[in-house]
């Protein structure tokens, strides 16, 4: 045998080839480590004063949901979802879009709807109606419900949380073909919530050692998602993603940072700085780059989850979908409750993950995404 082949079956050989593995992964997968070296702003620029933002009035305004709690509505979950798109409805308030408290902290899920347009069903208005008068979690715009509109979907559902949820902490937007891992976002905004009041107080506020101990603490500035960087518009007029060159002038070049459509989560303050200075930016019609580019307008930097997947699907899996991922994309109305069945943690008494699939997490997720094991 060649003596360099023997070598390379060495175990050491192998380990090497793991960490070069592992590194490569940490620093091509945009990850926890690229997001510690950006440095998070904890008090933007103020925005420039901006035309007030006009957006269509609300068909079904809902404004009851977040009056009579009794505590401040901790995450609003804000679906963007199509007239004719029941069954995805259902399907969700049928798994996660049912949780409505996590350890005291209070959820609510709402579907964000334009005007049905040319829909098969005739009598989809009525039936809307109906759906709406039932369930009580449908926000209706009079705008034309289409793709080109997103944009329009988006800032109105904004405009609902902030006009109608004044006490939110934060708002998470995403789409009817999105598996939320509820508890898990929960937990993870309650964690980085406490560190950025801890790092803003130690900045600002904790000089003579006491605010540190004040309960009242601002909700921090916080815009979370899966984090698209350096993409360019696309300029054909053929495309979903299309943008024109006034929308986007290409000598600007690539788009700011923005996070992926499927799921992002601005907190209060945040919320209010982008819908302030919304009215000051040609309207996007893509409508998370639209978010980007406020964002990035009033100083605010998004941060990057790897947990939230983003425009990929991964393999259902109890562990992944469960634990260690927040958001999954591409899931059908059926695989919703499957899902959701798959990760209830009385199926059995069996833990989500093995201390193993734990500790690995989303290196383990992101294998069996990629080789589908
Ligand atoms: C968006 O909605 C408005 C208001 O209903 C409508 O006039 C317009 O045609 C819609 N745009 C697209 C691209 O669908």
């Amino acid at each position: 045998m060649h003596p360099t082949m023997s070598f390379c079956l060495h175990p050491r050989c192998i380990l090497l080839a793991a960490v070069t593995f592992l590194c490569i992964w940490a620093i091509f997968c945009p990850s926890e480590i690229r997001k510690e070296l950006s440095c998070t702003p904890l008090m933007p620029a103020p925005a420039a004063p901006v035309p007030p933002l006009s957006l269509p009035h609300l068909l079904i305004p809902n404004i009851g949901v977040c009056t009579g709690l009794g505590s401040p509505l901790f995450l609003l979950i804000l679906v963007s979802s199509a007239p004719d798109h029941q069954e995805q409805r259902d399907a969700i308030r049928a798994s996660w879009g049912a949780l409505q408290e996590i350890q005291g902290y209070l959820v609510r899920t709402l579907f964000m709807l334009g005007e049905p347009s040319n829909s098969p069903l005739e009598n989809i208005k009525e039936v809307l109606k109906q759906e709406a008068q039932v369930k009580g979690d449908i926000v209706q715009a009079a705008f034309m419900d289409s793709y080109r509109n997103l944009t329009l979907k988006t800032l109105s559902g904004l405009a609902w949380a902030a006009q109608y949820c004044p006490d939110v902490h934060y708002v998470l937007k995403t789409d009817d073909d999105v598996y939320i891992n509820v508890p898990g976002l929960v937990a993870e905004l309650k964690q980085r919530g406490n560190d950025l009041k801890k790092d803003w107080q130690q900045r600002y506020l904790d000089r003579d050692g006491t605010a540190a101990r004040s309960p009242n603490l601002p909700v921090p500035y916080l815009y979370l998602g899966h984090i698209h960087r350096r993409v360019y518009p696309s300029r054909s007029e053929y495309s979903r993603h299309w943008v024109s060159e006034v929308q986007w002038p290409s000598a600007r070049g690539p788009f700011p940072p923005y996070g992926s459509g499927t799921g992002y989560v601005l907190s209060a303050p945040v919320l209010r700085l982008i819908l302030r200075a919304a009215g000051g930016v040609p309207l996007i019609p893509v409508e998370d780059v639209f978010i980007g580019v406020i964002a990035k307008r009033v100083g605010v930097i998004p941060t990057h989850s790897i947990r939230i997947a983003g425009a990929s699907r991964y393999p259902i899996d109890r562990c992944c979908f469960g634990r260690i991922l927040l958001t999954s994309h591409h899931i059908e109305p059926w695989e919703m409750k499957d899902i959701w069945e798959l990760v209830k943690s009385s199926s059995g008494n069996r833990p989500l993950c093995s201390w193993l699939q734990e500790a690995l997490g989303m290196l383990r997720c992101w294998v069996i995404h990629h080789w589908h094991f």
